[in-house]
């Protein structure tokens, strides 16, 4: 039998005042799976993870998330979905510990169970030592390992992660892109990643879809893209190379 989809779209579509903003989509992303969700700024690729979240409404088309409507459920989709947003914000004045309670008991964890996945999960984004600080004193990358965290606590099964590794050091980017691949391994997390970052979403993705102007202009393996691209035999390539393929020469 076919590998379940967790993300299924049919001419998903989004005008922001009569400007197309996502423009019939249809794609699927099957469970276990790490989709790499590229495209140019204001391509349109948080619009679509907006709609499949139920969080702003398609003009056009529709969208299943784990098998249901996100407009229509849009709380058992969050439940089961962890959304990492482009700005991750927080109350400053909690400590990481508070923050992650206050987010567990939004989910229903509490006492005992809360706090062993507390400890487990500040173990897991390597913040175990910053546990007791004011989130309002977290560096970016203390926030943006923290908001993983965060979307983890409700043991999702799916994650949508927009720019996640924006603003970190070279160290916590590969250190997250690795705990995003062993999250996909391990628990069979599927994942739609949007990144600028190439490399790193080459490092781990299963397909990748590239997105311009609303419309998906390419989506595949990175090797068949490849073969189609670049008609390569053998020889190393880069999604880079391959993306910028997508776009007229200057
Ligand atoms: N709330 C909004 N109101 C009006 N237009 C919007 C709104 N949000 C996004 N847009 C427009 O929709 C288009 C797609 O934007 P979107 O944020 O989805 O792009 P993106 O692919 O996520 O870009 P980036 O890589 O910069 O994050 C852009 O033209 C943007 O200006
Ligand atoms: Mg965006």
């Amino acid at each position: 039998m076919d590998t379940p989809t967790v993300i299924e779209t049919k001419d998903l579509s989004k005008e922001y005042d009569h400007q197309v903003a996502v423009d019939h989509l249809t794609f699927s992303i099957r469970e276990g799976e790490i989709f790499g969700f590229l495209g140019p700024n204001g391509a349109g690729k948080t619009t679509t993870l907006l709609m499949l979240l139920g969080l702003t409404r398609p003009s056009k088309g529709s969208a299943l998330v784990c098998g249901l409507d996100p407009m229509r459920k849009a709380k058992e989709v969050k439940r089961r979905v962890g959304y990492l947003p482009e700005n991750v914000g927080f109350y400053g004045d909690l400590d990481a510990v508070e923050s992650l309670e206050y987010v567990a008991s939004l989910n229903g964890i509490r006492g005992t169970e809360a706090r062993g996945k507390i400890e487990e999960l500040l173990e897991l984004v390597g913040l175990s030592e910053d546990a007791r600080k004011k989130v309002g004193a977290f560096s970016r990358g203390m926030k943006q390992r923290l908001g993983i965290a965060e979307v983890l606590l409700k043991d999702p099964e799916v994650l949508f992660l927009d720019e996640p590794t924006l603003g970190l050091d070279p160290e916590g980017a590969v250190r997250l892109i690795d705990l995003i691949s062993q999250l996909n391994q391990e628990r069979n997390i599927s994942v739609l990643l949007s990144s600028h970052h190439l490399h790193q979403v080459q490092k781990i993705s299963h397909r990748v879809g590239i997105m311009i102007t609303g419309k998906m202009v390419a989506m595949g393996s990175i090797e068949s893209l490849a073969k189609e691209k670049l008609g390569l035999g053998g020889r190393e390539y880069s999604l880079e190379e391959i993306y910028m393929k997508y776009f007229p020469e200057v």
